[in-house]
This record gives C-alpha cells, sequence and structure tokens, in this order.
C-alpha cells in the first residue's frame, strides 16, 4: 500500500482509534498509512467504510416512512440535467419477490428481504412529457440517453444505500435482475423505453448471521495522480490476492482470491447468466442505442 505522499494535509491530529479500526478493515492490512495523515473523521465517513452486503435478514419489520426516506434521500442524488430519468418499484408482495428471485438467480435473499427496490433507468418518463408537450424526443433513443438513465438510476440506489445503512439496515444490490430484463418488466408492467438496472433487497441484518467488511484493491491500484499508471498493479494486485483470499477463508468460502475470481467471472460467454443477451433484451425493451 503507497501513501499519499502528494496529498497536503492541515496540521495532524491524532487519527481516533475508530477511524484506524474502519481503515483496516477496508484494506484488510493493519497499519493503513495514510490513516495518520487523515484531516478529519465523522460519522458518515464512518457509515460508508462500514459497508458491507448483507444476504441474511432477520425478520424485524421496516418502520413505517422508512421507503420514503430512503427515497427522499435517493431523490437528493445529482442527476444529469435534472432530467431524473430514473424510477423504482418498491416490492413486497412475497409471492412476486418469489417470482423475481426465480428470474435472478433464484437468490434466497430476494424472499427474505423485507422489501425488493428495483431500480429503473426511466426514459418513459419523458418519452411522456414529451408527447404532452407535442414533441417527438428524437435524442431519447441515443445510447448517451440510455447512458444518462444507467448513471443516474445508480447515483440514486447508492444514496438510499447510504441512507439506509446510516439507519443500521442492511441491503444488497442484485444485478441478476438483468439475467431476464423481459420477464423482470413484464412482471413489474414497466412500460417500453424502461429498463431494470438492478434491485436492492433491503432489511434489518439478521444477528446470528453477520456479515463482515470486504476489502478493497489497494489504493495503489485504483488511485492515479494525474496520468494513469498501472505500474504499480501487479504488486497491488497480488497483495489483494493474499488479503481477499484470507478474508475468503474467514466467510468459508473458496480461498480464490480476486484475480482467480473475477478472471473466472468474465472468462466464457455462459458466465454471463444470460446478460450476453442484453443487447437483444433492450431492443425487446424498445431501446435503440443509435
Ligand atoms: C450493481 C451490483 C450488482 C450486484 N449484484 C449482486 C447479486 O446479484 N447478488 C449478490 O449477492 N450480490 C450482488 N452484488 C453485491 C456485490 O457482490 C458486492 O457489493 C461486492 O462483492 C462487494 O462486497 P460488499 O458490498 O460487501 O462490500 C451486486 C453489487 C452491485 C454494485
Amino acid at each position: 500500500m503507497t501513501t499519499h505522499d502528494t496529498l497536503e494535509v492541515p496540521p495532524q491530529k491524532p487519527v481516533s482509534g475508530t477511524a484506524d479500526a474502519a481503515l483496516q478493515a477496508r484494506y484488510g492490512t493493519s497499519g493503513v498509512p495514510f490513516a495518520a495523515s487523515l484531516p478529519e473523521w465523522n460519522s458518515t465517513l464512518e457509515t460508508l467504510l462500514a459497508h458491507r452486503s448483507v444476504r441474511a435478514f432477520s425478520e424485524r419489520p421496516l418502520p413505517d416512512g422508512l421507503l420514503e426516506t430512503l427515497i427522499a434521500a435517493a431523490q437528493s442524488a445529482p442527476n444529469s440535467s435534472n432530467l431524473q430519468t430514473w424510477s423504482v418499484v418498491a416490492v413486497r408482495d412475497p409471492e412476486r419477490k418469489a417470482r423475481i428471485s426465480v428470474l435472478a438467480a433464484d437468490q434466497a435473499h430476494i424472499r427474505h428481504a423485507p422489501l425488493l427496490l428495483v431500480w429503473l433507468a426511466d426514459l418513459a418518463r419523458l418519452e411522456a412529457v414529451a408527447a404532452r408537450a407535442g414533441v417527438q424526443p428524437e435524442g431519447l433513443h441515443y445510447l448517451e440517453t440510455f447512458l444518462v438513465g444507467i448513471i443516474d438510476a445508480a447515483l440514486a440506489a447508492q444514496n438510499a444505500v447510504v441512507a439506509l445503512e446510516s439507519l443500521d439496515l442492511g441491503s444488497v444490490y442484485i444485478g441478476a435482475i438483468r439475467n431476464a430484463p423481459e420477464q423482470i418488466a413484464a412482471e413489474l408492467a414497466l412500460p417500453p423505453h424502461v429498463l431494470p438496472v438492478f434491485g436492492l433487497c433491503v432489511g434489518y441484518a439478521d444477528p446470528t448471521r453477520p456479515a463482515e467488511v470486504k476489502p478493497r484493491l489497494p489504493q495503489s491500484v485504483v488511485l492515479h495522480h494525474e496520468r494513469y499508471d498501472a505500474q504499480a498493479q501487479p504488486a497491488g494486485v497480488s497483495l489483494y490476492d493474499e488479503i481477499l483470499s484470507e478474508f475468503q477463508a474467514r466467510q468459508g468460502q473458496s480461498e480464490a482470491g480476486w484475480t482467480r475470481r473475477s478472471v473466472e467471472r468474465w472468462r466464457t460467454r455462459e458466465s454471463l447468466h444470460g446478460r450476453d443477451r442484453l443487447r437483444d433484451a433492450l431492443a425487446a425493451l424498445g431501446f435503440e442505442l443509435r
């Protein structure tokens, strides 16, 4: 791990034990060099660095008003040109969740979470607005506009994740929603020009099966100064392979490290679990992507 030796910080105050522990968990290594030069630490950083996906939920019901609070947090995210090209479907019905779980790689946490939020790139709303204004929005049919919808949906969803984690709830994204986008769209009665981007299971974590913070790549691999430089990559990745193998061992998973597992994820077309036909699915959902 390299230090931020080019980062200028004001005179140091000693880093709190909490910050040190949070950084150690995030990078899976003791003595994170830049911990000593943190400008400050607060509860927002605490929440962000403590993130872990939760896949085991308790039966504790969600409080009234939670959904609306999460959506207010989501709507507070920045969005492209204030076009607000996303929507979300809140699914609570156990039978609907069960059907969706089957479409999304049969993931049990979709059934067990009390709430599934399906985040949508929604170009239909602006299309309808334009139609009411008597305009044919040609720009709607371009890849760029589609990308705007995806970006907006992702930023909104992540704001909701931070909000729910600040309230001691847990969540896990469900990209497997895109294994069968047309079927998910039919299940949720989505109009054309709306893509289910990912799901998000939300609930209180089962305290008997707590999730652990999953270490990330060292900063030497992801942070470039001024210009892209992959020189530190091989050493950083091999260090991370060791760190992640230890994490996997603690989780009772096969100790594949990061390299093997990541390479496997994209090795063959089949490893995309149906998402290799996403282009066709998008066409079926009305996206031209010119
Ligand atoms: C867009 C997206 C899709 C994901 N899809 C799934 C999924 O279908 N099933 C699952 O169990 N986890 C899913 N995850 C969770 C990731 O596996 C997880 O975030 C990653 O391994 C890092 O672990 P952490 O969130 O605990 O830090 C997804 C995460 C993202 C951001």
